[in-house]
């Protein structure tokens, strides 16, 4: 009786464990092609930041990308497109980032910001436009400014250093 308690209480934690198993923020970016071609004029976007149906409508109108030309060869927007596919929000769900953006969304694929997305909305309203506003960050797409771990895809509040300001402790 007591050897069976004991062996449920073991199978259990291991379980309890194995659910909440999460990875914290969003996997990091390894692929170089996308690293070449998509963050020459800005920070590398981790692929789960976003739901795939985003992704697909913002590659479908490379030729005016918020008002600029990143237009691809052929091959390249065929390997992007199926590495941003394969890496999106919804299909990165081990990630707590990327699963939240996901639940969050209506998937329709209208919003192509990362920044309009509501899960952002509501993990940046609290911060003064003054913090945002200034030279050294310019606009909340700028990640990395505040996040100094962006490029390793955490976003922890613990690694939040807000240029002019400081640590960020609400
Ligand atoms: C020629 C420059 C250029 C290239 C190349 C480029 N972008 Fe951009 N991208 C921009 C600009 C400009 C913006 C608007 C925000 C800004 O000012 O950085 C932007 C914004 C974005 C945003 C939205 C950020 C937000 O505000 O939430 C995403 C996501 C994005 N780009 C992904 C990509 C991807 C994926 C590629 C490769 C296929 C790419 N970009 C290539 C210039 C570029
Ligand atoms: C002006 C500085 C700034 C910029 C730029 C910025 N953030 Fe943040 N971000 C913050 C702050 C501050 C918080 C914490 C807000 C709070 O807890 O009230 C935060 C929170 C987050 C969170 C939630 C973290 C958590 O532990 O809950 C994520 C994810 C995130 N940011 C991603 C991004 C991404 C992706 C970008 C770029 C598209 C970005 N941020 C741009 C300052 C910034």
């Amino acid at each position: 009786m007591r050897l069976i308690f004991l062996f449920t209480i073991f199978i259990s934690t291991l379980f309890a464990d194995w659910y909440s198993y999460k990875k914290p923020g969003v996997a990091p970016v390894q692929n170089k092609l996308y690293i070449n071609e998509c963050a020459a004029c800005h920070f590398a976007y981790q692929p789960g930041l976003l739901p795939s149906n985003s992704w697909k409508k913002m590659m479908a109108g490379l030729d005016n990308h918020f008002g600029v030309d990143a237009t691809l060869l052929d091959e390249d927007f065929k390997a992007i497109s199926k590495y941003l596919d394969d890496n999106s929000a919804e299909k990165a769900l081990a990630y707590k980032r990327s699963k939240k953006i996901a639940r969050t969304m209506r998937n329709d694929g209208d919003i192509i910001a990362i920044t309009k997305t509501p899960y952002f909305i509501k993990e940046h309203r609290e911060i003064p436009k003054r913090f945002i506003n200034q030279k050294e960050v310019k606009g909340l797409f700028n990640c990395t400014a505040c996040h100094t771990t962006a490029q390793k895809g955490i976003y922890s509040e613990k690694d939040i250093l807000i240029p002019n300001y400081g640590k960020w402790d609400d």
